[in-house]
């Protein structure tokens, strides 16, 4: 397949265009805040990236975003990748931003982890996953304030991923043929760094212990194919409880959700999106995803829905 397009300038000279997809993320999954984190197969913001003399250029349409690099996500990522490689030309990159920024969605990680790869192409690089999670990081930690590497990870890998933070790893897990995602978008917006605040600064041990036995339980789940072990394993004491006042109706939507058949409901990263883990072979992902929109709708809510099966993470088009 042909991976870098040859386009040429009105002077007949050569330049490389690479162009990418980089998908919608859903971290934490319920136990596993800050490790766990699921790609979707949409939405997805779709980025292209070409060679510049130098410094670096954003052109941007969708959702709106900064126009100036040092305060957009993918701009600054780029800066720091520049510098740390010593590269002297510089870079365009054009945004087609489809993923609603502060929906819990992983719309920032999507344009860090897309500008990471997107600069690994164009440049060839040869950054190893670890190096371009860490690149993707930087712009996280620096626009939500917490430098967490669950959305960023799941949005170049795919499927669904964990972390560990020291030494700093990801992997990707095989998924059941029977896996599906709901995901419902309720028209209200919530900051990453608010919501983190929000978050206890620290932990019973009782609830430590219960956490990590609802994440060995997810993981279980999902590596045996298990629907039990999901539907226990997407439970959470330590972040839903204090996070769910960001989204509307949540315990409500939740019982809905898990009454017409998901395996569990959990608010999507930061929120107000919520996600549901399905069986496609009872209440699958489209199916559930109706229900919610239902359940909004009837409150006078306005949402968007996605649905489908897990999806890859970042790729050339
Ligand atoms: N794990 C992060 C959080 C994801 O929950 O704050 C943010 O999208």
């Amino acid at each position: 397949m042909q991976r870098r397009e040859a386009f040429y300038s009105s002077t007949e000279e050569a330049f490389i265009v690479i162009r990418i997809t980089s998908p919608a993320t859903s971290a934490n999954l319920g136990s596993g805040f800050d490790v766990f984190a699921l790609a979707l197969s949409s939405p997805a913001d779709e980025m292209s990236f070409r060679e510049i003399e130098d410094g670096v250029r954003i052109v941007a349409e969708g959702y709106p975003i900064p126009a100036s690099a040092e305060e957009n996500i993918a701009g600054y990522v780029a800066i720091r990748i520049l510098s740390a490689k010593g590269i002297d030309s510089g870079v365009e990159i054009s945004i087609k931003k489809r993923i609603r920024p502060k929906s819990g969605l992983g719309s920032s990680a999507a344009s860090a982890a897309g500008a990471a790869y997107g600069l690994n192409e164009l440049f060839e690089l040869d950054m190893d996953r670890e190096e371009l999670i860490r690149f993707s990081m930087l712009g996280e930690s620096r626009f939500s304030g917490a430098e967490h590497a669950d959305n960023v990870s799941a949005c170049l890998c795919g499927g669904f991923t964990c972390v560990s933070y020291s030494p700093l790893k990801a992997v990707s897990l095989p998924l059941p043929e029977f896996l599906e995602y709901a995901v419902v978008l309720p028209e209200v917006e919530v900051e990453t760094r608010a919501a983190r605040s929000a978050l206890p600064r620290s932990v019973a041990l009782s609830s430590h212990v219960r956490n990590l036995g609802y994440a060995a339980f997810l993981i279980a789940g999902i590596l045996t194919g298990d629907p039990d072990a999901i539907r226990t394993g997407m439970r959470d004491e330590i972040a839903t409880p204090v996070r769910s006042r960001y989204v509307p109706h949540f315990e409500e939507l939740r019982s809905a959700a898990v009454k017409a058949g998901a395996l569990g409901l959990a608010i999507s990263g930061s929120g107000p999106a919520c996600i549901a883990l399905c069986d496609s072979s009872s209440g699958g992902g489209r199916y559930i995803a109706g229900i919610m929109k239902d359940f909004y709708r009837d409150r006078g809510i306005e949402c968007v829905t996605y649905s489908g099966k897990p999806g890859d993470g970042c790729k050339l088009l």
